[in-house]
């Protein structure tokens, strides 16, 4: 069970992170063409909720089936950085990110200007893509380092020996 859900969880990173680029080029080329805000603008910007929310979802299975929090409550789990990467750090900043989200779908669907809300929605999206980037534990990252999907070579020392 626990082994389906990191598969889902580690393929879905592709469908946010894709979504949250596209969301906010969009708004990139709506903001200096002086677009008008359309329906499909709005729509991307909901896949994008979507697929985090899934994402989200599919985290907490992840972390609670995982062991994750039980980790968190042994002695010294904060010096060691895997323990404290996917319990706390990892979660932490992917919640904020789909937070901004929620805020970038929610101006997408006001009733503000259209310069304005391409904007807002350029802000949030473009600041959760950085965290969903920079917190994405790819194969280059040091002591947590996760393969492009689980089962496939690692390219740096592999990080499987905590799990
Ligand atoms: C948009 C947000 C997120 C992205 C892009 C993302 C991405 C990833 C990726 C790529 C992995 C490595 C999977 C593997 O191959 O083993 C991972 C692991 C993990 N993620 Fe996320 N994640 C996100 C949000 C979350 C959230 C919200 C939670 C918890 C509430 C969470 C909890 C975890 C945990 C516990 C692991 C470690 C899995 C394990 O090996 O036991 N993630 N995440």
């Amino acid at each position: 069970m626990s082994g389906t859900l990191i598969f889902v969880h580690s393929l879905l990173r592709y469908f946010v992170i894709i979504l949250t680029i596209v969301v906010a080029a969009q708004a990139v080329m709506g903001m200096t063409g002086n677009k008008t805000f359309t329906p499909g603008n709005r729509k991307a910007a909901l896949f994008m909720m979507i697929a985090c929310d899934l994402q989200l979802l599919v985290g907490l299975g992840v972390y609670f089936l995982g062991g994750h929090l039980q980790a968190m409550q042994q002695p010294g789990a904060m010096a060691n950085h895997y323990t404290r990467f996917y319990g706390m750090e990892h979660p932490m900043s992917m919640i904020i990110g789909i937070v901004l989200v929620h805020l970038a779908y929610k101006a997408a669907k006001s009733a503000m200007g259209d310069a304005q809300k391409f904007k807002r929605v350029f802000w949030f999206a473009f600041i959760a893509l950085l965290l969903f980037v920079s917190q994405t534990p790819w194969p280059s990252k040091k002591d947590t380092a996760k393969p492009w999907l689980p089962g496939m070579a690692m390219i740096s020392a592999p990080a499987a020996a905590h799990a």
